[in-house]
């Protein structure tokens, strides 16, 4: 039996949590290509500062050689420079750069391949840029990093038991430890949320950077999908999501109410912050 709180409200302030006292963070930050959408200007500056609250919370909660699993990805606009000439921008190092000034270390990078299920939808695909004629030719962006990090401290001493039930088997050692991994998007099929992972990549990196019964945060939960990764792993969880509209969203898929591994039920706490609001980017 596992347990699981959900807080609805801000993460910059993690006040119910302890200090060092979390042993994975695995997230993914909202993206700012969601505020292009409405045409609004773009502030990076704005967006790295939420980064940088962030985990500095991130920082004090984490247990010394805790870990963090950063998904993020670059992006292509016109916006942030001023001259207007659509660029291709590096955010995802400069997220991590962020990161890293604060003290955490990388430990490795994967590269998450997400299929091509996008142009099933009819968005931009593989034509975008100068099609047919050379020479400003895009990728079509379906993939993302994930940096994992580490928090410098003395090594975590881990009970030989709990080892073993944590034990990853050969066969899923050869695919986890692959560099690119290919796992197809679940985000057209979710609908009332722009910016879903599919649960294989919260659930991976559970098993690789955890230990059953351990405490995962996620600081951007979005519809959850961190908290049903943890259930499905015999982990314990909190989630922050900022946005109470995505509340009934993470209920059902973190599965309330359901047994999903052998023994008891899951315990659930959902709380909900007076700092609640529409978050400014998704
Ligand atoms: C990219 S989405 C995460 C999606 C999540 N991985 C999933 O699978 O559903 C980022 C989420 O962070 C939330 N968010 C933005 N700013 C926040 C803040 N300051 N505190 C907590 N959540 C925030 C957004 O509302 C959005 O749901």
């Amino acid at each position: 039996m596992t347990w699981h709180k959900i807080i609805i409200g801000d993460s910059r302030d993690m006040r119910e949590v302890p200090a060092e006292s979390v042993h994975l963070v695995v997230t993914s930050p909202p993206y700012v290509t969601t505020k292009f959408a409405e045409g609004q200007p773009f502030d990076v500056d704005e967006y790295l500062d939420l980064i940088r609250s962030v985990f500095k919370e991130v920082h004090r909660v984490l247990v010394p050689d805790g870990r963090v699993c950063l998904n993020v990805a670059d992006i292509h606009t016109k916006y942030y420079y001023k001259d207007g000439v659509f660029s291709h921008i590096p955010l995802a190092h400069m997220v991590l750069s962020e990161v890293l000034k604060l003290g955490f270390r990388t430990l490795e990078t994967f590269i998450w391949d997400k299929g091509y299920n996008r142009h099933l939808g009819g968005a931009p695909g593989p034509l975008f840029g100068s099609y047919p004629y050379p020479h400003t030719i895009y990728s079509n962006v379906y993939w993302e990093y994930i940096f994992v990090l580490r928090k410098p401290g003395s090594k975590r001493e881990v009970p030989k038991e709990v080892k073993e039930k944590s034990r990853i088997p050969y066969e899923k050692w050869r695919e986890y430890t692959r560099y690119i991994w290919r796992i197809e998007s679940e985000s057209e099929w979710i609908k009332e949320h722009p910016a879903v992972f599919p649960v294989d990549i919260p659930k991976r990196l559970i098993e690789m950077y955890s230990f059953v019964g351990d405490i995962v945060l996620d600081p951007f939960l979005g519809s959850g999908t961190t908290t049903l990764a943890a259930r499905l792993t015999g982990r314990n969880s909190i989630g922050y999501e900022i946005n109470p509209k995505y509340l009934e969203l993470i209920k059902r898929r973190i599965m309330m109410g359901q047994r999903l591994l052998l023994g008891g039920e899951d315990e659930i706490e959902i709380k909900i912050r007076e700092d609640a609001r529409e978050s400014e980017w998704v």
